[in-house]
């Protein structure tokens, strides 16, 4: 291991982020009484220009009204390239309270970028008091972001996650792509024929190559790595092939554009039953033999050691929380009928 200890950004669920556009203020009830981990506010693409004062307000009186529960709680801010970027900062931040837990930059192109909101902050928390300083968020969606992508990822003790967003990744890079993160037929490897001269055609994943640089950009820094949009949310299991592939290559979760997709990303996100049986035995035998004087321990013919213990602890950890988040929401859906159609999410008010 390195002498230079990087630790990671505290455990918290981030198996589906649901977007919602904060044009639509009707929606934020629903997001909090569903099943995402995360709420995304969305002030950027999903609001058209003149609706974007609007839309922030509907952000302030959310943040003050609606009862969140424990979900995090994100707001997607505009890029530092449009006019509306500063005031989404200001106005959220000295009006919303202190429920807001990260904002979400899009299109971050340089560490600069990062900086600069950052300053913005510090200086609307300082000036309002801010118990809780928020976190941020960054997409990596441009060639420049990419580039630059390592002193982006160490630019500010506030960050939390990387993501990869895929359609504007495609728009900056000139790449050819037929849906929003989803495969493309021309992107495949023709084999060589066999001995009859038949020859197959596999596809490949053309965002292999950007998810790979972020997810490990990511993790030397001590964030995590989070894959952004599918956009076809009528293709459920193109949306979870795609999901399984994320997970596999390190990413704790997956964006959810329709509240469809959210169940899909949290079964995959969610650690398999296998696993997490075996993360309580290494957690037992691992205890058993330190208790005899033993640093590393045999277990099913392999070896499992202080690192297993580490990895062991993140499982457990991560299945109470998770356990915990189903009770919550199972409570707030039971709760809804009881109070005859009136939502259980709003707060009572003084
Ligand atoms: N959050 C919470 N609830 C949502 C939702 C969201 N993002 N999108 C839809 N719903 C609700 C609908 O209100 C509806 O509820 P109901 O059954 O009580 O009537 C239900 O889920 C089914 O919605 P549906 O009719 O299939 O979708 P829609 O036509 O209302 O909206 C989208 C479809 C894609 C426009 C909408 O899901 C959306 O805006 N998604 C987010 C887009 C976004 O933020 N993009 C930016 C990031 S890439
Ligand atoms: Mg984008």
């Amino acid at each position: 291991m390195s002498f230079t200890v990087v630790d990671p950004a505290p455990i918290r669920l981030c198996r589906s982020q649901l977007f919602v556009p904060c044009v639509r203020p009707a929606l934020f009830e629903k997001a909090a009484n569903g099943p995402a981990d995360v709420i995304s506010l969305d002030l950027e693409d999903s609001v058209a220009p003149a609706d974007k004062p609007a839309a922030r307000q509907n952000v302030i009186q959310g943040l003050n009204d609606i009862d969140f529960g424990d979900k995090t709680l994100s707001m997607r801010i505009n890029g530092l390239d449009t006019p509306w970027c500063y005031r989404d900062v200001i106005d959220v931040v000295e009006q919303g309270g202190e429920r807001l837990d990260i904002i979400m930059i899009p299109k971050v192109g340089c560490a600069a970028d990062v900086y600069a909101i950052d300053m913005l902050i510090t200086q609307v928390e300082n000036a309002v008091g801010r118990k809780k300083p928020l976190k941020l968020e960054l997409i990596i969606e441009s060639a420049a972001g990419l580039e630059n992508i390592n002193e982006i990822a160490a630019a500010s003790p506030r960050l939390d996650a990387l993501h990869f967003g895929a359609a504007d990744y495609a728009a900056s890079t000139g790449m050819r792509t037929t849906n929003i993160g989803g495969p493309n037929p021309d992107y495949t490897i023709l084999t060589d024929a066999d001995a009859d001269g038949a020859r197959d055609i596999h596809w490949q994943d053309l965002w292999h190559y950007p998810m790979m640089r972020m997810v490990a950009a990511a993790r030397a820094n001590g964030l995590r790595p989070i894959d952004g949009p599918f956009g076809n949310y009528a293709d459920p299991d193109g949306f979870t092939s795609h999901a399984n592939r994320s997970a596999i290559l390190g990413c704790e979760g997956k964006w959810a554009i329709h509240p469809s997709q959210v169940p899909l990303a949290n079964d995959v996100f969610t650690p398999p039953a296998e696993e997490v049986k075996k993360a309580n035995r290494i957690l037992k035998e691992m205890k058993k033999g330190q208790s005899e004087g033993f640093g590393a321990v045999a277990m099913d013919g392999g070896l499992i050691d202080a690192a297993s213990i580490r990895q062991a602890e993140v499982i457990v950890r991560q299945m109470r929380m998770i356990r915990a988040a189903a009770r919550a929401q199972k409570a707030r859906t039971e709760a809804t009928p009881a109070k005859k159609g009136k939502s259980t999410a709003r707060k009572s008010k003084k």
